[in-house]
């Protein structure tokens, strides 16, 4: 043989290794023409679990925490193959990254979804696919068949936080039968976190009939719009009494436009306010005595979201939702906390 010949042979010899490879590979066979190297080294590892992960976007801190936490949790070490997506606030996005996960036939679907309303379709096509679908975070209307578990917050006991945390404060400075104004800054219209903050809150509200919420304004939980949405509700009212904001985005963006207006916020200023989160600068102000209440949400959902699908994996019954512990931040015992806070 010379060495042309050789050469062919060995060409021969390595086009066969490399078909019977990629033909033992498994998962992504043929559903993606160019993969990244993560993506390549899955198609190596069958034991990874692949998980499609379409977070609704990165308007806050909480968010950002909430999405690295889950980043971690689904780890190659842990026994995952995450692919992430972005909808930067557009449910659309969200649908169209559903269904890429759905013609990839990933292992789960994890999605929070930006809004309670509009999943039927898509996630009809999920469970006709065969793919079980987790929601963190926030919640969806209509059936519940739709998807296996919920892990996230208890929104609407949130909201009733807030409201016994300001009843038990008028209550305490002597003022439980007084006339009080109160202005709400709601997050995002119709997320299932608004929803059920408002509703939670509303229901303690009408406990106390001398308690008269003046307006509800959407910040769409950012800090500009947060801003915006305040700077009106000063144009029109001069009497609040109590701000109650859904986020620590739209409080700081609030705060800002309370101080250009001329007035002050908590322990010892011109209103009262109560904020959600409980994230680090947020509890700081706390401290401060400028935010009088700070209802905790956990964005600290990954690792349940881990221990879940592993027990799913292993044909588990998992119950139908999952909640998070959550606490109320006041001058009281901030400081307990504050030190350890990483976000
Ligand atoms: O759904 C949770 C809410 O969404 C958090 O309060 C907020 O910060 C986030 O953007």
């Amino acid at each position: 043989m010379n060495n042309e010949k050789q050469l062919i042979m060995a060409l021969i010899v390595l086009i066969a290794m490399l078909a019977v490879l990629l033909g033992a590979s498994g998962r992504f066979e043929n559903t993606r023409p160019e993969q990244t190297s993560e993506e390549e080294s899955a198609l190596v590892d069958e034991d990874l679990i692949v998980v499609g992960f379409s977070q609704l976007g990165s308007e806050s801190v909480w968010r950002t925490t909430h999405t690295q936490s889950i980043q971690d949790a689904l780890s190659k070490e842990n026994g995952f193959f995450l692919q992430y997506s972005n909808a930067r606030q557009k449910q659309e996005n969200q649908i169209k990254a559903i269904r890429g996960f759905i013609s990839q036939r990933v292992d789960y679907i994890v999605f929070s979804p930006l809004m309670e309303d509009g999943w039927e379709t898509v996630l009809t096509e999920a469970k006709e696919a065969g793919i079980p679908v987790i929601l963190v975070d926030r919640k969806v209307s209509g059936s519940s068949d739709l998807y296996t578990t919920f892990i996230g917050s208890d929104m609407e006991e949130e909201g009733r936080k807030a409201g016994e945390w300001l009843a038990s404060y008028q209550k305490q400075i002597g003022h439980a039968n007084d006339p009080i104004n109160i202005v709400v800054l709601t997050g995002t219209f119709g997320s299932s976190s608004q929803i059920g903050r408002s509703r939670g809150f509303e229901q303690v509200a009408a406990e106390h009939p001398n308690w008269h919420i003046l307006a509800r304004e959407s910040g769409d939980f950012t800090v500009i719009k947060g801003k915006e949405a305040m700077a009106k509700l000063l144009r029109m009212y001069d009497d609040i009494d109590v701000v109650v904001s859904q986020n620590d985005e739209m409080t700081f963006g609030a705060m800002e436009a309370i101080a250009e207006a001329g007035y002050t916020t908590g322990i010892y200023g011109d209103m009262k306010l109560i904020s959600f989160d409980g994230v680090k600068d947020a509890l700081g102000l706390v401290d401060f005595g400028k935010i009088n209440c700070d209802v905790e949400c956990n964005p600290l959902q990954g690792e349940l979201l881990a221990e879940v699908i592993h027990k799913l994996e292993a044909g588990e019954q998992v119950e139908k939702e999952y909640f998070v512990d959550e606490l109320v931040f006041t001058r009281d015992n901030v400081r307990e906390y504050l030190g350890d806070r990483v976000y």
